[in-house]
């Protein structure tokens, strides 16, 4: 029997520079809710967790305001200068609580379209795994490699080994914590998701497929895509 607990961390410190507004990402809303609280709730409502850690950058002004800060199961903590010192810094806020072999989830507060039926299919096709994975999918548009700087085509990828990650990633507290830290001290810039520093730290994370409209909220369309996708599952 497993008998590990399952943590939630969920990266929410970035000021987003791609979608021409002044306000990050996480605070704009969607049909009148925050990204962050309609991403909080749904991650919520598919525990059991031993906790749930949202980490946020010193400025935020708008947390306050979430329906997120008056639940009770969430804690906050200070974000850092990129995700992964933000992960980084809500993994040492759960020090002395999660132990070694406990599952961290993180998951980007900007995929609000994370679904509870793949949430469920993560924890429970990987809970027995010895290293952990992530929600990815194959990629299915021709993969072009372009010349650094430029907009030439120097080749054709072949796809069929390329998948897209997403989140959540979901790796063991004792694991993830210092091939994050070694990652960053070691390749600074290269840690972009935990599965990148588990590589790095040498272990094969698995990938578990994922449903393609778990999309991460980046331009200002993908608002509008995003509330369509919430309907049809709400509908659904
Ligand atoms: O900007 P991007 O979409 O890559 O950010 C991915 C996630 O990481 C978002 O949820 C964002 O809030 C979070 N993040 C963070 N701390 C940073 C930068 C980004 O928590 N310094």
């Amino acid at each position: 029997m497993n008998t590990h607990r399952f943590w939630l961390v969920v990266p929410a410190a970035g000021i987003g520079q791609r979608m021409q507004s002044s306000v990050p990402k996480q605070y704009l809303k969607l049909s009148g809710r925050f990204v962050l609280d309609v991403t909080l709730s749904r991650l919520l409502e598919a525990g059991p967790w031993a906790g749930c850690v949202v980490p946020l950058h010193g400025e935020d002004q708008w947390w306050a305001l979430s329906g997120s800060a008056s639940d009770r199961r969430i804690e906050t903590c200070a974000g850092g200068d990129e995700r992964v010192d933000s992960v980084i810094g809500a993994l040492h806020h759960l020090s002395g609580r999660a132990g070694d072999r406990d599952w961290v989830l993180v998951h980007d507060v900007a995929r609000p379209c994370i679904h509870p039926e793949d949430l469920a299919r993560l924890r429970t096709e990987l809970a027995g795994d010895a290293v952990g994975g992530l929600l990815a999918s194959p990629v299915s548009d021709t993969i072009k490699q372009v010349e650094t700087g430029a907009d030439r085509i120097r080749a054709t990828v072949d796809r069929r080994r390329l998948w897209r990650a997403f989140t959540p990633q979901m790796f063991r507290y004792g694991d993830l914590l210092p091939a994050l830290e070694t990652g960053v001290r070691e390749h600074p810039g290269a840690i972009t998701d935990e599965a990148s520093a588990m590589e790095l730290a040498g272990w094969q994370p698995r990938v578990v497929s994922g449903r393609t409209d778990n999309i991460k909220i980046t331009v200002p369309e993908d608002l509008a895509l995003a509330e369509f996708i919430l309907a049809r599952q709400d509908a659904g």
